[in-house]
């Protein structure tokens, strides 16, 4: 079956079984603790907390869906038959709807009827110390006739959470034979029954707690590429019609694995690219830039036998802009012609200097990246056996050790005011993040003064943590907000950067500034810069946004930095509102 008609079998099947078919979500999620989207069910997380009531936005407890998803836990695997950065997964869902019975049934059915493929053999969870044995699960595969079914643990078969918390579960999977006859993972079905606490990492080093959900879960992920390949009968992903129009611009004479490697960073790029994200040092603007400086080396490499990229791009668009019409080969070929342009200025010395080397150090390699802009995977592909004993964790390591370093600078920098507020809670490593972390902590003043505005003077601040990315601001509140609530305190909020407002700072003696009306707030845990619970000094800096003092709109003791006028912040956008503990919510906004 070709991947077009294998999408709309997809959804054609769920959605005559009642789900709502939902379009793919942005590979950037709502959720700014997370990077990118890595599977289908994220969009949906709040449908399974409850925060959320899928009969009333998709007249349906079951959804369906096709969801672009970017996994950079995966890169180093790329080359293989079957790991991708970039891939689309089909996912159904059922937010209180069906369960174990009917997700397995649905599933056995489409890969058995509807693809007529055979099932080599499926997992179930073995249990653990705080989660039974999946019985339930077990004793359905073998009504349908299963015989081969595996029992798998918490690192194989329990899924979830993504972000800092969220809800998860144990999880069944099916395996079918590709071409080489070789055992591939194609269906994640995953029952979720839990609220994690923390993250997974958390979960798995038992940092994290699962308390029960209210509603039970289906959340199901099936990568669309191989299940192309098993139905395709082909040995490879890249054999598929989902890779063979770009394969097939590559040089023959070129290793298999750089092929692939170039078709799957060639396609992630496209679509990263046309989402907006762009080339940087950080976060997803990294991810996309070891992907294009990456096959831009192996076209630098391949002179001999040249393949312009730019067809490979081109084509990635060209194949898949059918089904995602965002796909937009004008800003992919234009973004990375400048990447290119800015990149090759350094390579054929970054290059010769990794050619010198014997060795190759975490230490040494980092230097390579961070004067040539050599990314970790082409230290590693030229290195070849000098690169042997270079890991991925050792240059990661050393990479947050320098991130450390500018911070620790930073946070010396800002040191020493007699602060009130910890500015450790600000993270910026160079002075442009500062820029952006510094409007986002006025943004936060304005937040905290906006939400007793709308909601009373119940509302104080329980913890503040800025980061380039986002404001993340714990409050003590006793329920949700509504959504005309969060949307009233957004308007407060942009209302004073619109009056572009002065913010301004007067050092008072501690009881004359108490006596001001301005908030003050203790962190249980005591800032970086006094290791405990802060004292007060004799003096201390208030913040006030506003012409006067008396007139401001908000008050705070405060350490800095800020803005001088509120015009500068920009519009503010409240991204996610939700609970942390009883009695206690956190918001994370942005400015844009
Ligand atoms: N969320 C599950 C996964 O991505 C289905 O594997």
């Amino acid at each position: 079956m070709n991947s077009s008609e294998i999408r709309k079998n997809f959804l054609d099947y769920f959605n005559k079984r009642g789900h709502a078919v939902v379009p793919s979500s942005s590979l950037i999620p709502d959720d700014p603790s997370v990077l990118l989207t890595t599977a289908g069910m994220q969009q949906f997380k709040k449908y399974y907390t409850g925060e959320a009531d899928a009969l009333k936005d998709f007249c349906s407890k079951s959804t369906a869906s096709i969801q672009k998803s970017f996994r950079t836990s995966d890169i180093d695997e790329v080359g293989d038959e079957s790991h991708l950065t970039f891939f689309e997964m089909l996912g159904n869902f059922s937010f209180g709807g069906y369960f174990k019975r009917e997700a397995i049934t649905y599933a056995h059915e489409f890969i058995t009827k509807v693809m007529q493929l055979p099932i080599s053999y499926v997992t179930v969870f073995e249990g653990s110390a705080t989660v039974p044995k999946d019985e339930e699960s077990r004793a359905i595969w073998q009504e349908l006739g299963i015989v081969d079914i595996r029992e798998e643990g918490m690192d194989d078969v329990f899924w979830g959470p993504t972000g800092t918390s969220g809800p998860c579960g144990p999880t069944a999977e099916i395996y079918c034979k590709n071409a080489s006859g070789k055992d591939i993972e194609v269906w994640n079905i995953v029952f979720n029954q839990f609220m994690c606490s923390g993250s997974r990492e958390e979960l798995l080093s038992g940092n994290a707690t699962l308390s029960p959900l209210d509603i039970f879960g289906i959340d199901t992920g099936m990568g669309l590429e191989r299940l192309a390949m098993i139905s395709q009968s082909t040995k490879t992903i890249f054999e598929t019609d989902l890779f063979s129009p770009l394969m097939d611009l590559l040089p023959q004479s070129m290793d298999v694995r750089t092929k692939r490697i170039i078709a799957d960073h060639a396609r992630g790029t496209a679509f990263l690219l046309s989402e907006g994200v762009q080339p940087s040092n950080k976060e997803r603007g990294y991810v996309l830039r070891r992907l294009l400086r990456r096959i831009i080396v192996h076209e630098y490499l391949a002179h001999e036998t040249p393949f312009p990229l730019e067809n490979i791009l081109s084509a990635a668009v060209r194949e898949y802009r059918g089904f995602y019409p965002e796909l937009n080969e004008q800003t992919v070929l234009k973004e990375f012609a400048t990447e290119k342009e800015k990149f090759l200025k350094t390579l054929k010395n970054g290059l010769k200097e990794l050619q010198k080397l014997e060795n190759l150090t975490p230490q040494n390699a980092f230097k390579l990246y961070e004067s040539y802009g050599l990314p970790f995977e082409i230290i590693k592909e030229i290195g070849g056996d000098r690169a042997a004993s270079l890991s991925r964790a050792s240059f990661d390591e050393e990479f947050k050790k320098h991130q450390e370093i500018s911070r620790a600078g930073l946070e010396k920098k800002f040191g020493g005011h007699g602060l009130l507020l910890d500015t450790g809670e600000l993270k910026a490593k160079d002075e442009q993040e500062l820029k952006i972390v510094t409007r986002l902590h006025t943004a936060t003043h304005l937040l905290q003064q906006a939400l007793r505005t709308v909601l009373g003077e119940a509302v104080s601040q329980k913890g503040s943590d800025i980061t380039v990315e986002r404001t993340r601001f714990d409050f003590s509140f006793d329920r949700k907000l509504m959504p005309e609530e969060i949307q009233e305190v957004e308007q407060v909020i942009n209302d004073i950067i619109q009056k572009d407002l002065p913010v301004q700072k007067v050092e008072l003696p501690i009881d004359e500034a108490k006596k001001t009306g301005a908030l003050y707030f203790f962190s249980a845990k005591g800032g970086s810069a006094s290791g405990g619970k802060e004292k007060y000094p004799d003096h201390v800096n208030i913040y006030f946004v506003g012409n006067s003092l008396e007139e401001a709109f908000s008050k705070e003791f405060c350490g800095g930095p800020h803005v001088t006028r509120t015009g500068e912040i920009g519009k503010v956008k409240i991204a996610k509102e939700e609970a942390v503990a009883a009695g206690i919510r956190r918001i994370r906004a942005v400015v844009e």
